[in-house]
């Protein structure tokens, strides 16, 4: 609770501040393109260890590494010819590998859970990139909200969370809005472990077949997801979400998606348009807003599952998750 509840500004000054306090060991929340992240030096365990306490986060579900380029990724990780290609097309950007760890001592093993891979990304943000330039090491970063709760893509909602606990580096509302998408480079078939801000049809017209997909919707645990931490409960809002909603009923809050006479009952509109896009930047904050008014349910409108519309719909279904 001591920290202040004002954000740093993402000018020279803040960043050298961000770069300072992880430097020395501190958790700070930093912005990406995807969703604001809750950063600390990957090279420390201990450092590392703090993210897990803060974020109320099981130990067994491990953290992605950010770095500041692909040369910087290939210290960490052995990159296929295909991952290579998956690299070059997409990163910096939301696109998470999963390849075989090959930094020796480099990163402890409370980031990578003690598996034998490491899931990297570069992200795009031009603050976080000036931030991992300054810090000169890899940060590891889980989304920047309590755990299981539903993720921040602005500087206020992280504060919100943590009660200014947490400092926070405000690089404004993040762009794509949904978390990266997780691909594993690991097996024959690259596998989509994660659905996000990238779209899986833009993956595989680069890759020129179809991604495996994995099992990861097993919460009985006889099929333990490949991505530990893509438990069914997750996103939650306090409020019930009711998904395909196609009338409001008493007491609840409509997120509106696409021209619609039921627009007019509805304050958040994902997307007036039926833009995709769109939606998946204003998803996470319209879930928090909604919530906010303490609805009987937050119901949602009817979603595309084509591009963004699949990771949008996979978020809405761990929301409603009970
Ligand atoms: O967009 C994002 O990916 C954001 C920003 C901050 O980069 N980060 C993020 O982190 O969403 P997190 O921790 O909320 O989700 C990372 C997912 C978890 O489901 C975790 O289990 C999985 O990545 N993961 C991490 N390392 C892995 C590995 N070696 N193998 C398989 N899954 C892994
Ligand atoms: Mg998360």
């Amino acid at each position: 609770m001591n920290a202040p509840m004002h954000p740093m500004t993402p000018d020279a000054q803040g960043i050298a501040h961000a770069a300072a306090l992880l430097q020395a060991g501190q958790v700070v929340a930093v912005p990406t393109e995807t969703v604001y992240g809750l950063a600390a030096d990957a090279t420390n365990a201990e450092a590392v260890l703090t993210i897990y306490t803060t974020k109320g986060r099981p130990r067994f579900n491990p953290l992605i590494a950010h770095v500041a380029s692909l040369a910087e990724a290939q210290k960490l990780g052995e990159f296929s010819p295909t991952m290579l290609k998956l690299a070059e097309a997409f990163w910096p950007g939301p696109l998470t590998l999963v390849v075989p760890y090959c930094g020796g001592d480099i990163i402890p093993d409370v980031v990578r859970a003690g598996l034998n891979t490491i899931a990297i990304r570069v992200p795009a943000h031009p603050v976080m990139q000036q931030l991992m330039q300054a810090v000169g090491r890899p940060l590891a970063a889980p989304s920047a909200n309590i755990s299981g709760r539903i993720s921040a893509t602005q500087a206020a909602h992280v504060l919100a969370d943590f009660n200014g606990a947490v400092p926070v580096l405000d690089g404004g509302t993040c762009t794509v809005g949904l978390e990266s998408t997780i691909i594993d480079g690991t097996t024959d078939t690259p596998t989509l472990l994660r659905m996000g801000g990238l779209a899986r049809e833009v993956i595989e017209a680069v890759l020129g077949q179809p991604l495996a997909m994995a099992t990861t919707d097993d919460v009985a645990g006889e099929n333990r997801p490949k991505a530990p931490g893509m438990l069914l409960k997750h996103y939650a809002p306090n409020a019930p979400v009711r998904l395909n909603a196609t009338e409001v009923r008493d007491g609840e809050m409509l997120l509106s998606f696409g021209f619609t006479p039921l627009q007019a009952a509805a304050k958040f509109s994902l997307s007036p348009t039926g833009n995709l896009t769109e939606a998946a930047i204003n998803l996470f904050t319209m879930l928090r807003q909604a919530d906010a008014t303490n609805p009987t349910a937050i119901a949602v409108m009817p979603i595309p599952h084509e591009g963004l519309g699949e990771a949008i719909n996979d978020r809405l279904v761990r929301a409603a998750a009970r």
